[in-house]
């Protein structure tokens, strides 16, 4: 697939995807929508690709959904097409995904943020749900997700008032990992995803798998599942190449198998 809204490119085992519509701040349309699954999807099915980084430009992260081309939809367009839920196909890619976030990540864009499996900010990072100020709210996982990542007073003032948050109060209540200086935000991105991506797959898809069920099930089915998937790690030789290394005092050769 030829890609015009995306730029994409491996580096090593890792694939880096960059939201590539600058004249309106990434915003999210369906053509962006489609080429960001198709790559990440792909990714998936490579087991040459270890881990995925998802990244805007300096200005921008994305400044939400194409508010132009949903501006005029009806109810049966949005309803009879499930708008929005191809994203499910994102959040189901098991290789894991690093959002480097820098500038605007708004409404969607900060959704599609949060459907990543951590987001790294620049300094200059601004999150926000601001749908409430168009007569919408967040419509791809907003009022769950940042619900559960900032706790419900301060995703239900974000919501309900639009206001933004800057990078520093992101970091303070969970919503991001870390935050880096703007111009190192790339390297640490990629640092983290060449990290990742040396792990061995099957184990970094199956520990993804398992912190995501923190957010889908009770502490005791969790721990449950843990269980039993760590015990299935035992089934891997990359199990056995890793305790061996660590014995041997050498650095792991995973197989990925
Ligand atoms: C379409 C957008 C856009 C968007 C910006 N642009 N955001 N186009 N959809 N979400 C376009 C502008 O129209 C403009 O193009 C160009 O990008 C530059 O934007 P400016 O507004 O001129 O830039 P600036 O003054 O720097 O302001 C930046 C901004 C502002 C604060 C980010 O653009 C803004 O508030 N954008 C909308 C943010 C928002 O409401 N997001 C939520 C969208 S709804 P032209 O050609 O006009 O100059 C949403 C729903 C989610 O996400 C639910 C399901 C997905």
């Amino acid at each position: 697939m030829d890609y015009e809204t995306i730029l994409t490119e491996t580096r090593g085992r890792v694939l880096l995807i960059t939201l590539n519509r600058p004249k309106a701040l990434n915003a999210i349309n369906r053509q962006l929508t489609a080429e960001v699954i198709d790559a990440a999807t792909r990714a998936d099915a490579d087991p040459e690709i270890g881990c995925i980084v998802l990244t805007g430009s300096a200005r921008a992260f994305a400044a939400g959904a194409d508010i132009k081309e949903m501006q005029a939809a009806t109810y049966a367009e949005m309803y009879g097409g499930d708008r929005f839920a191809d994203w499910e196909r994102f959040t189901a890619v098991r290789t894991p995904i690093v959002a480097a976030v820098a500038g605007y990540a708004l409404g969607g864009g900060c959704e599609l943020a949060m459907m990543c499996d951590f987001i790294l900010a620049a300094d200059t990072a601004v999150f926000g749900q601001p749908e409430i100020k168009l007569g919408v709210m967040p419509g791809i996982g907003g009022s769950q997700r940042l619900t559960r990542f900032v706790g419900k007073s301060k995703a239900m003032e974000m919501c309900l008032t639009g206001r933004n948050m800057d990078a520093a109060e992101a970091e303070r209540s969970g919503l991001v990992s870390r935050v880096v200086p703007a111009d190192q935000l790339l390297d640490e991105a990629m640092k983290a995803a060449e990290t990742i991506a040396a792990m061995s797959l099957p184990i970094a898809m199956m520990t993804k798998e398992a912190v995501n069920r923190a957010y889908e099930t009770t502490l005791t089915e969790g721990v449950r599942f843990e269980r039993r998937v760590f015990h299935a790690m035992f089934a891997t030789r990359d199990q056995k190449e890793g305790m061996a290394a660590f014995v041997e005092k050498r650095p792991a050769r995973f197989t990925h198998e």
